[in-house]
């Protein structure tokens, strides 16, 4: 049984969600599955937009062979390489062996090298501003080289003002029946998963996101459809100022996020403390994370969101606690900056977390270290109330 729907009168949404995966590229946990979103183009001429992932080979098939209805596929748009969409580009060549792939210069290396067969007569190279001619529709590309990996390319169909964007727009969580998003409410459905894709996919390349979204102002489009998660057909200007904020690294929302690395409870202890009174100081939001248990995944979603950081760490083997020394090194990786920050110490010989936590936040950019540093020695004592309180004052202070 298909599973497409009709997205404008020639366009169909073929794609699939995969519910079953425990980690998206093995690595980030899909509580509520993925799509894997690809396209049907029915002109004159029948292009492709994207293949999908190998573990739903089967109904994308099937998905295919009830929009074809006995015609053949002359183009496959190859927007972006990652396997999660091009795992089917073989697949498909071999059931439409006439039809040509499109793709540039890179997408054809990454052809030759995820692939074995030679590629040199079946692509179509394009470049930025290239267009190809389907009938009634065309389609110019435009390249978005790092939007995520280094081929990746958008597509624009000047007749039904739609921007093909690849990973972009794209976020995490399987599509219940609704492939619009105003099919859903997205705010409270998607928006946390779309910033935690964003965040761990995209997140290192904000240059490059930003590039896009002005070679996007200037087209006029009226639909976004993405390779992950709904197609926007209203209220695009929600998802682009939501996009146009992470690629900048601005938070969305001024308040504090506290990550609490604790081995036996005593630095969380004193982070609880520290939440208290930043909220009998009034400070809006504040919300507290132990690293060991949350997925650092969530938390660098959390950070793309927050204005305000406080690190509360033990001391662990001479160095930072493990996870949030991984924690800091994913934040490294994805160019996390422009965030303010507090930083709690604990150790009960050689304290040392607090020194390393702030080298690493200095390489990273543009990282306001709040001077003001709470030293514990195993635990909070009553007698560092007043140390307390002037750390919360510092950093309500910087929130001014
Ligand atoms: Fe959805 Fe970069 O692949």
């Amino acid at each position: 049984m298909h599973t497409t729907r009709k997205v404008t009168d020639d366009l169909y949404y073929i794609g699939c969600n995969d519910r079953k995966l425990e980690r998206f590229e093995n690595l980030f946990t899909l509580p509520n599955g993925v799509s894997y979103n690809s396209y049907l183009i029915m002109d004159e001429k029948v292009a492709l937009t994207d293949t999908i992932d190998a573990d739903v080979t089967d109904q994308f098939i099937e998905n295919i062979n009830y929009v074809l209805n006995g015609r053949n596929i002359d183009y496959l748009i190859i927007h972006h390489m990652e396997p999660d969409h091009g795992a089917n580009i073989k697949r498909l060549m071999d059931l439409y062996p006439d039809m040509t792939l499109v793709g540039n210069v890179k997408t054809k290396k990454m052809v030759d090298q995820f692939f074995d067969f030679d590629c040199e007569d079946c692509i179509q190279i394009v470049k930025e501003g290239d267009s190809l001619n389907l009938g009634s529709h065309t389609l110019t590309f435009y390249m978005a080289p790092m939007v995520h990996w280094p081929e990746v390319m958008v597509s624009y169909d000047e007749k039904d003002k739609v921007l093909f964007s690849a990973d972009g727009f794209g976020t995490f969580g399987a599509l219940d029946g609704g492939i619009f998003n105003d099919e859903a409410n997205f705010e409270e459905k998607y928006l946390d998963e779309a910033r935690r894709y964003y965040g761990n996919i995209v997140g290192k390349y904000g240059m490059q996101t930003a590039n896009l979204l002005k070679k996007a102002a200037g087209l006029d489009i009226q639909m976004i459809c993405p390779l992950h998660g709904p197609i926007w057909r209203s209220d695009l200007s929600y998802f682009l100022e939501k996009y146009d904020r992470w690629s900048t690294y601005t938070p969305e929302t001024e308040g504090v996020l506290i990550l609490c690395g604790s081995v036996y409870g005593h630095t969380m202890a004193a982070a609880e403390k520290i939440a208290l009174k930043l909220k009998e100081k009034g400070v809006k939001e504040v919300v507290l994370y132990d690293v060991s248990k949350t997925e650092v995944s969530y938390l660098i979603a959390e950070i793309f969101k927050y204005s305000h950081l406080i690190f509360a760490c033990a001391t662990y083997n001479n160095g930072i606690f493990p996870k949030m020394a991984d924690l800091l090194h994913d934040m490294k990786a994805l160019a996390l900056q422009k965030r303010t920050v507090g930083i709690v110490q604990n150790g009960t010989w050689a304290p040392a977390s607090g020194k390393l936590i702030r080298e690493e936040l200095e390489s990273m950019k543009d990282m306001k270290i709040v001077d003001k540093q709470v030293n514990i020695l195993s635990a909070l004592k009553a007698a560092q109330e007043s140390e307390v309180d002037d750390f919360v004052s510092a950093f309500t202070e910087s929130m001014k």
